[in-house]
């Protein structure tokens, strides 16, 4: 019951939790300096490629990163207050672009 009710839960939050890539795009900006206008990646930054990658790729790496179980100590203060939502849309913009 408990497991029905947590996917029931889950299912519904999901069109909650953003995904919105016109906002993640917004966010990305942030972004740019290092991993490039169009996430190409920079290699004088050494920030990789991001644009077409999975969503759920990027949102497991930014909570890797803000939780440190990644370390990536010249990202932490960019993700640090990124909330789940925005992971979401960031992942959504990233995988909506070539
Ligand atoms: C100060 C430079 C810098 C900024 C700003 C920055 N990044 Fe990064 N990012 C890096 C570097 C360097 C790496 C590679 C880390 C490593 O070697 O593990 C990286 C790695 C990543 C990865 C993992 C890629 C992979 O293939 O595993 C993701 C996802 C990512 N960044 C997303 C973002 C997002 C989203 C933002 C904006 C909120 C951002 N980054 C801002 C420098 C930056």
């Amino acid at each position: 019951m408990k497991l029905i009710l947590g996917m029931l839960v889950f299912t519904m939050a999901l069109p909650v939790f953003g995904q919105d890539a016109a906002k993640g795009a917004k966010l990305f900006k942030k972004c740019v300096a290092c991993h490039g206008k169009k996430a190409e990646g920079k290699k004088s930054q050494k920030a990789p490629r991001l644009a077409g990658q999975h969503s759920w790729y990027i949102v497991t790496q930014l909570i890797a990163f803000k939780t440190k179980k990644r370390k990536n100590p010249p990202m932490l203060p960019f993700v640090r207050k990124l909330t789940p939502e925005q992971m979401a849309d960031l992942g959504a913009y990233l995988e909506s672009i070539k």
